[in-house]
């Protein structure tokens, strides 16, 4: 079976602030590390510091939230554009922030709806927990 995503029209500059504000990086702030569990403050609470700051000026949008139902393979953060395919990304850290931005610019330049694979981090190829249609995208699938 073929999924076909919804064809966008592509943004033109990934580092043009206004070509970013479709993106929104959701970030755990609850995430610990399996190596440490006890470590204070939370792992994930500094990987959603660096994020904001990491996004200043982007045009990208940062939320925290208390869990993204990944616990077991964080750091756990998400990535979203308007209209596209969501990204869930887990086995972070906390200096994944500068991998989450360029995967956010990476993906805005997309005109298919997805986030390219080949040009992403390094952590956003094998750290890839799923990717989820929005509701535009299911007019096209099955
Ligand atoms: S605590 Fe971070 S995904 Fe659950």
């Amino acid at each position: 079976m073929t999924i076909v995503p919804s064809v966008l029209e592509p943004v033109s500059e990934a580092s043009d602030p206004d070509a970013c504000a479709a993106m929104t990086i959701v970030v755990c702030n609850s995430c610990r590390l399996p190596s440490d569990p006890l470590l204070e403050p939370r792992p994930g609470s500094k990987l959603a510091a660096a994020v904001i700051a990491e996004a200043a000026g982007t045009g990208i949008t940062v939320k925290q939230v208390g869990c993204l139902g990944n616990c077991k393979r964080g750091l756990s953060a998400a990535v979203l554009r308007d209209g596209c395919w969501s990204y869930v990304f887990g086995e972070l850290t906390p200096e994944s922030a500068e991998d989450l931005i360029a995967g956010a610019r990476l993906f805005a330049t997309s005109a298919d709806g997805f986030m390219p694979f080949r040009a992403r981090p390094e952590s956003l190829k094998r750290g890839l927990i799923a990717r989820i249609p929005s509701f535009a995208n299911l007019k096209d699938l099955p």
